[in-house]
């Protein structure tokens, strides 16, 4: 970590993560106790009561941008594991106990411009002039005992399926150190397949048949594998294999 933002109350990490994009160096984050417009994926709102942990952290990686989000999915179960509670990923980006989400990733792209310093001192960006920036948002539902009724049948946290209260400060940093861990593993010349297979082992959705809500309809398959690039491969009921880059999956029952 290079700087933290702490707030008590902040209208969305992200939100003011991205207002200090030009600024600030990579790792630096914003944590805070309760978030007034916690944003989830697809536009959705996010819960965020002081009870749970909500952070985003700024980074500037050189390559392989879309498969930050897996490393931060990974990251989560791994430090989760570590704690005794055994999460599972529903692609892209779900982290579920026995069905539930417990904790969710919203990882925003954005680009500056380059120029000066910076410019000159990265060969390979130097070639593109833009620096890749991801806002990658992290919420944990910690010790919430009890949510809304809209999401009470979908959402679950450490407390409520460990029975007992966790340390808001010792899962923040172990998080954010498993996170680290992996985006260096990234960062070291594209070694990406470690990473994607431990993504494959906590996955519910891969041999399983799935809906998935994209941006373009309503697409039905089974998914078959993640590719390289983070994106979920499908193979339609005709035989055809789809690369779905993003949406919202629902997982069918049967195999
Ligand atoms: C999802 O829909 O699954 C993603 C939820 C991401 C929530 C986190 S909490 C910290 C960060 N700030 C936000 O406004 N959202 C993310």
């Amino acid at each position: 970590m290079n700087k933290s933002y702490y707030f008590k109350e902040v209208d969305s990490t992200n939100e003011f993560a991205k207002s200090l994009l030009k600024e600030v160096q990579e790792w630096t984050v914003v944590i805070a106790d309760v978030q007034k417009r916690g944003k989830g994926r697809l536009g959705k709102t996010w819960y965020s009561p002081p009870e749970g942990l909500w952070f985003s952290v700024i980074l500037k990686p050189n390559s392989l941008c879309q498969l930050i989000p897996l490393v931060a999915g990974v990251a989560v179960c791994e430090a989760v594991k570590e704690l005794g509670v055994d999460a599972r990923i529903k692609w892209p980006n779900d982290i579920l106990i026995n069905g539930k989400k417990v904790a969710g990733i919203l990882a925003e792209f954005e680009e500056v411009q380059l120029s000066g310093d910076a410019f000159a001192a990265n060969p390979y960006l130097a070639s593109q002039g833009i620096q890749p920036i991801v806002v990658l948002g992290v919420g944990i539902n910690l010790n919430i005992s009890e949510f809304p009724e809209e999401i009470k049948n979908i959402a679950t946290s450490l407390l409520l399926e460990k029975g007992k209260p966790f340390d808001k400060e010792k899962v923040f940093k172990l998080v954010l150190k498993k996170i680290e861990e992996k985006y260096n593993v990234l960062g070291n010349g594209k070694v990406t397949s470690p990473l994607l297979d431990e993504w494959r082992a906590y996955s519910i959705t891969l041999g399983k048949k799935v809906r998935v809500w994209t941006p373009n309809g309503m697409i039905q398959g089974k998914a078959i594998d993640i590719a390289e690039d983070g994106a979920l491969l499908l193979k339609l009921p005709d035989g055809k294999i789809e690369k779905i880059l993003a949406g919202e999956c629902s997982v069918q029952l049967e195999d």
